[in-house]
Protein backbone atom coordinates (compact mmCIF):
# COMPACT_ATOMS: atom_id res chain seq x y z
CA UNK A 1 0.00 0.00 0.00
CA UNK A 2 1.61 3.38 -0.80
CA UNK A 3 2.82 5.55 2.11
CA UNK A 4 2.10 2.35 4.42
CA UNK A 5 3.82 3.15 7.38
CA UNK A 6 2.86 -0.26 9.45
CA UNK A 7 0.57 -2.50 9.78
CA UNK A 8 -0.17 -4.06 12.72
CA UNK A 9 -3.16 -7.21 13.97
CA UNK A 10 -4.97 -6.93 16.76
CA UNK A 11 -7.14 -9.80 18.83
CA UNK A 12 -8.94 -8.03 21.60
CA UNK A 13 -10.29 -4.81 22.31
CA UNK A 14 -7.07 -4.62 25.09
CA UNK A 15 -4.54 -5.30 22.11
CA UNK A 16 -6.14 -2.39 20.02
CA UNK A 17 -5.89 -0.01 22.84
CA UNK A 18 -2.59 -0.75 23.22
CA UNK A 19 -1.46 -0.19 20.16
CA UNK A 20 -2.97 2.91 20.17
CA UNK A 21 -0.86 3.78 23.25
CA UNK A 22 2.24 2.88 21.26
CA UNK A 23 0.90 5.10 18.05
CA UNK A 24 1.05 7.93 21.40
CA UNK A 25 4.72 8.04 21.67
CA UNK A 26 5.26 9.21 18.33
CA UNK A 27 2.35 11.86 18.28
CA UNK A 28 3.43 15.13 18.77
CA UNK A 29 1.29 18.62 19.56
CA UNK A 30 -0.81 19.58 16.45
CA UNK A 31 -0.47 15.71 15.29
CA UNK A 32 -3.97 14.68 13.97
CA UNK A 33 -4.70 10.89 13.65
CA UNK A 34 -7.46 10.10 11.25
CA UNK A 35 -9.29 6.63 11.96
CA UNK A 36 -11.08 5.21 9.26
CA UNK A 37 -13.66 2.14 9.43
CA UNK A 38 -16.88 1.15 9.52
CA UNK A 39 -19.59 0.44 12.44
CA UNK A 40 -17.77 -1.03 15.90
CA UNK A 41 -14.16 -1.74 14.04
CA UNK A 42 -12.55 -0.61 17.00
CA UNK A 43 -11.72 3.22 16.78
CA UNK A 44 -12.87 3.71 20.16
CA UNK A 45 -10.93 1.27 21.55
CA UNK A 46 -7.85 2.50 19.81
CA UNK A 47 -8.65 6.51 20.81
CA UNK A 48 -8.59 5.54 24.47
CA UNK A 49 -5.12 3.90 23.74
CA UNK A 50 -4.00 7.25 22.27
CA UNK A 51 -5.60 9.11 25.08
CA UNK A 52 -4.11 7.01 27.65
CA UNK A 53 -0.76 7.08 25.94
CA UNK A 54 -0.87 10.79 26.00
CA UNK A 55 -1.20 10.71 29.77
CA UNK A 56 -5.33 11.58 30.02
CA UNK A 57 -6.38 9.67 32.89
CA UNK A 58 -10.14 10.10 32.33
CA UNK A 59 -11.70 7.37 30.85
CA UNK A 60 -12.15 8.44 26.58
CA UNK A 61 -15.89 7.61 25.94
CA UNK A 62 -18.07 7.94 22.69
CA UNK A 63 -21.36 9.43 23.71
CA UNK A 64 -23.81 9.45 21.56
CA UNK A 65 -24.57 13.09 20.65
CA UNK A 66 -20.85 14.19 21.54
CA UNK A 67 -19.09 15.64 18.43
CA UNK A 68 -16.01 17.11 20.41
CA UNK A 69 -14.62 15.41 23.48
CA UNK A 70 -11.64 17.48 24.89
CA UNK A 71 -9.60 16.36 27.64
CA UNK A 72 -5.95 17.32 28.96
CA UNK A 73 -3.45 15.24 29.26
CA UNK A 74 0.38 15.73 28.42
CA UNK A 75 -1.08 18.05 26.04
CA UNK A 76 -4.67 18.66 24.79
CA UNK A 77 -6.26 15.97 23.37
CA UNK A 78 -9.57 16.20 20.78
CA UNK A 79 -11.76 13.33 20.34
CA UNK A 80 -13.69 14.39 17.21
CA UNK A 81 -16.15 12.01 16.20
CA UNK A 82 -17.52 12.94 12.65
CA UNK A 83 -20.33 10.31 12.28
CA UNK A 84 -23.19 12.47 12.42
CA UNK A 85 -21.86 15.14 10.52
CA UNK A 86 -23.38 15.66 7.41
CA UNK A 87 -19.93 16.89 5.69
CA UNK A 88 -17.09 19.51 5.84
CA UNK A 89 -18.81 22.23 5.99
CA UNK A 90 -21.02 20.76 9.14
CA UNK A 91 -17.67 20.69 10.53
CA UNK A 92 -16.47 23.98 9.64
CA UNK A 93 -19.69 25.38 11.00
CA UNK A 94 -18.50 24.00 14.66
CA UNK A 95 -15.50 26.04 14.78
CA UNK A 96 -13.69 22.89 14.63
CA UNK A 97 -11.34 23.49 12.05
CA UNK A 98 -8.76 25.42 14.36
CA UNK A 99 -8.51 22.57 17.14
CA UNK A 100 -6.66 20.39 14.25
CA UNK A 101 -4.17 23.31 13.79
CA UNK A 102 -3.93 23.86 17.62
CA UNK A 103 -0.99 22.42 19.97
CA UNK A 104 -3.34 19.39 21.18
CA UNK A 105 -3.45 15.62 19.39
CA UNK A 106 -6.93 15.31 17.38
CA UNK A 107 -8.13 12.10 16.89
CA UNK A 108 -10.81 11.66 14.29
CA UNK A 109 -13.19 9.13 14.11
CA UNK A 110 -15.32 8.70 10.95
CA UNK A 111 -12.81 11.01 9.19
CA UNK A 112 -13.90 10.02 6.08
CA UNK A 113 -17.35 12.04 6.64
CA UNK A 114 -14.96 15.15 6.40
CA UNK A 115 -12.58 14.41 3.74
CA UNK A 116 -11.29 18.03 2.96
CA UNK A 117 -10.85 18.98 6.79
CA UNK A 118 -8.37 16.70 7.54
CA UNK A 119 -4.69 18.12 7.62
CA UNK A 120 -2.47 17.14 4.80
CA UNK A 121 -0.08 15.90 7.30
CA UNK A 122 -2.47 13.80 9.41
CA UNK A 123 -1.71 10.41 10.15
CA UNK A 124 -4.16 8.14 8.32
CA UNK A 125 -5.30 4.85 10.58
CA UNK A 126 -7.94 2.35 8.68
CA UNK A 127 -9.08 -0.57 10.90
CA UNK A 128 -10.45 -3.09 9.40
CA UNK A 129 -12.65 -6.57 10.28
CA UNK A 130 -10.59 -9.86 9.99
CA UNK A 131 -12.21 -13.17 11.37
CA UNK A 132 -12.91 -13.30 14.52
CA UNK A 133 -11.97 -10.52 16.90
CA UNK A 134 -8.87 -9.98 14.71
CA UNK A 135 -8.69 -6.21 13.69
CA UNK A 136 -6.41 -5.05 10.92
CA UNK A 137 -4.95 -1.40 11.74
CA UNK A 138 -2.77 0.36 8.78
CA UNK A 139 -1.16 3.55 9.44
CA UNK A 140 -0.18 5.62 6.19
CA UNK A 141 0.33 9.28 5.34
CA UNK A 142 -2.29 11.36 3.45
CA UNK A 143 -0.99 11.07 0.33
CA UNK A 144 0.13 14.30 -0.81
N1 LIG B 1 -9.31 -6.61 18.22
C1 LIG B 1 -10.30 -5.78 18.60
N2 LIG B 1 -10.05 -4.45 18.72
C2 LIG B 1 -11.04 -3.59 19.06
N3 LIG B 1 -12.31 -3.94 19.31
C3 LIG B 1 -12.60 -5.26 19.21
C4 LIG B 1 -11.62 -6.22 18.87
N4 LIG B 1 -12.22 -7.43 18.84
C5 LIG B 1 -13.50 -7.22 19.16
N5 LIG B 1 -13.75 -5.93 19.40
C6 LIG B 1 -15.08 -5.38 19.71
O1 LIG B 1 -15.42 -4.48 18.66
C7 LIG B 1 -16.11 -3.36 19.21
C8 LIG B 1 -15.34 -2.09 18.90
O2 LIG B 1 -16.02 -1.01 19.45
P1 LIG B 1 -15.61 0.49 19.24
O3 LIG B 1 -16.64 1.29 19.96
O4 LIG B 1 -14.18 0.73 19.57
O5 LIG B 1 -15.79 0.63 17.65
P2 LIG B 1 -15.93 1.96 16.80
O6 LIG B 1 -15.22 1.72 15.53
O7 LIG B 1 -15.54 3.14 17.61
O8 LIG B 1 -17.51 2.01 16.55
P3 LIG B 1 -18.42 3.21 16.01
O9 LIG B 1 -18.42 3.06 14.54
O10 LIG B 1 -19.75 2.94 16.62
O11 LIG B 1 -17.79 4.50 16.49
C9 LIG B 1 -16.27 -3.60 20.70
O12 LIG B 1 -17.51 -4.21 20.92
C10 LIG B 1 -15.12 -4.58 20.98
O13 LIG B 1 -15.38 -5.42 22.08
MG1 LIG C 1 -16.55 4.92 18.05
Amino acid sequence: MENCLCNITTASPEETIAAGERLALRLRPGSVVALRGGLGVGKTYFTKGIARGLGVREEVTSPTYTIIAEYQGNLPFYHIDAYRLEGDEDFSSLGAEELLYGSGVSVIEWSERIPQSIPKDALIVEITLQEQNQRLITLRNMPQ
